[in-house]
């Protein structure tokens, strides 16, 4: 299929994405992201199709969440791509705008957040919370949808942009999608293109050691540290993992735990050479 296929077409500016909106039926759905669209992508578009009248993605590799320059630069990019896959995926409208139209000149301003957004992925990658969260404000703002999807495996930008959204009472609903794994358990993600194929191989050892930490769980133990001790042993394994944290943490608050007596998040960022990968399991 070609970006024709696409019911309302390519919007680039705000002017275009206002006028195209203007006659989109309601409610409108939101699938943001950086594109290099895979089936994680297109699940969060499928669930945005099911629950809506019209489904928007948004395109936008956003500068202000990379911490690291190198990062933004090799981010993967393949626009005429992600246009085929929101095509085949009866996606009506794709938002893809150069960077002065998300941030034109004399922009200023960057969302501060709150203690949700310190610890894990926020202590690992300093601004980079604070660079999405103001990016998917000034999204929610220009497309005013009534819900907007994300995927759980990035789990900590699911609970700082729902938390964001509250406190600014911006009345879009966030919804969180679940994490869309490959048969071996290895999480998609646009990162996954550049592991070498022997770091490929190696990947999966993040979700075995998610499993193993839930394996604990289920089987009775509630000391945090345990748990963890049990997921530090797994990634060891694995020669080429180089772990970045492993955590158990209040699934409300992200504060790490001693015991697990209610709900929780089994999280971990790993490194094979350049690329983090990083991923999550709830419990229970
Ligand atoms: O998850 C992503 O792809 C990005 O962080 C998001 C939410 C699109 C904001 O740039």
């Amino acid at each position: 299929m070609t970006e024709r296929a696409l019911a309302t077409g390519v919007v680039r500016t705000r002017a275009e994405l206002r006028e195209a909106l203007a006659s989109a039926a309601r409610p409108l759905g939101l699938v943001p992201t950086m594109g290099w669209l895979h089936e994680g992508h297109r699940a969060l578009m499928r669930r945005a199709r099911t629950d809506n009248a019209t489904t928007i993605v948004t395109i936008f590799v956003n500068p202000r969440q990379f911490n690291d320059p190198a990062d933004y630069t090799r981010y993967p990019r393949n626009e005429a791509r992600d246009l085929e896959i929101c095509g085949e995926e009866g996606v009506d409208i794709v938002f893809a705008p150069p960077v002065e139209e998300v941030y034109p000149e004399g922009f200023q301003t960057t969302v501060s957040l709150g203690p949700i957004a310190d610890p894990l992925e926020g202590a690992a990658r300093p601004g980079h919370f604070a660079g999405v969260a103001t990016v998917v404000a000034i999204l929610f703002d220009l497309v005013g949808a009534e819900r907007a999807y994300f995927g759980q495996k990035d789990g900590q930008q699911v609970m700082v942009i729902r938390r964001m959204a509250l406190d600014l009472a911006i009345p879009t609903e966030v919804i969180a999608c679940p994490t869309v794994r490959e048969p071996d358990g290895l999480a998609l993600s646009s990162r996954n293109v550049h592991l070498t194929p022997g770091q490929r191989a190696a990947a999966p050892v993040l979700h075995r050691a998610l499993l193993a930490g839930r394996a604990r769980w289920t089987s009775g133990e509630r000391s945090a540290e345990t748990i963890r001790e049990a997921m530090w042993a797994t990634l060891n394994e694995e020669p080429l993992a180089a772990p970045e944290y492993v955590s158990v943490a209040d699934a409300e608050t992200l504060r790490e735990l001693d015991v697990v007596e209610g709900p929780a998040l089994l999280s971990m960022a790993v490194r094979f050479g350049d690329t983090r990968l990083i991923d999550n399991e709830p419990v229970p």
